[in-house]
């Protein structure tokens, strides 16, 4: 990863962090993995949930499909205050996906690498990202509600079932 290290994070475990500046809408880095489906049993610790590329029959988008990160991507953490966003391309041609992550903020040398989860209600996890806009949880804001009620306590208080 040119211009980036894996380090032992503060937010969790290992993380990645910045060894030059980049600026907002930079391209940060580009990921490189293996497709899974969504019916096969695989370690989804380190995997990017893509959109249903794969078409059905119908011309319906297919399920979604799992992008198993096999590189130094596996790292980088979430943060719910992220500086950068992941974005995929699918090539039908060569049933490839490439997500590559590009910066949403200026990052100085040291920061750490971080994007957001957004993960499904029901997979929320507790958040260690420290911003002041921490969620509380590693959850899309939207599905806030679909937080399970042992980690309902730890959302950010305007998030909660019974917000107040
Ligand atoms: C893709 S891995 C990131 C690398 C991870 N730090 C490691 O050393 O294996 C995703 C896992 O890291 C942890 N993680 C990432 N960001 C986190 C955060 N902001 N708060 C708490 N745990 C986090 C969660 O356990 C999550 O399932
Ligand atoms: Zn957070």
């Amino acid at each position: 990863m040119d211009g980036l290290e894996v380090y032992r994070s503060s937010i969790h475990g290992y993380g990645v962090r910045a060894l030059r500046p980049f600026r907002k809408g930079d391209i940060v880095v580009v990921g490189d993995g293996v497709i899974w489906r969504e019916d096969e049993t695989f370690d989804d610790e380190y995997a990017l949930v893509l959109p249903g590329f794969v078409k059905s029959a119908d011309g319906s988008d297919g399920p979604p499909m799992y992008y198993d990160l096999a590189d130094q991507t596996r790292w980088v953490n979430h943060s719910c205050k992220p500086n950068t966003e992941v974005d995929v391309k699918w090539s039908e041609e060569e049933r490839l996906a490439i997500p590559w992550w590009f910066a949403v903020a200026d990052i100085e040398p040291g920061d750490e690498i971080t994007y957001d989860y957004a993960f499904l209600g029901h997979l929320a996890v507790p958040c260690f990202c420290r911003t002041d806009v921490c969620r509380g949880v590693i959850v899309d804001e939207d599905e806030a509600h679909q937080v399970p009620d042992q980690h309902q306590h730890l959302l950010r208080r305007d998030l909660r079932v019974n917000a107040g």
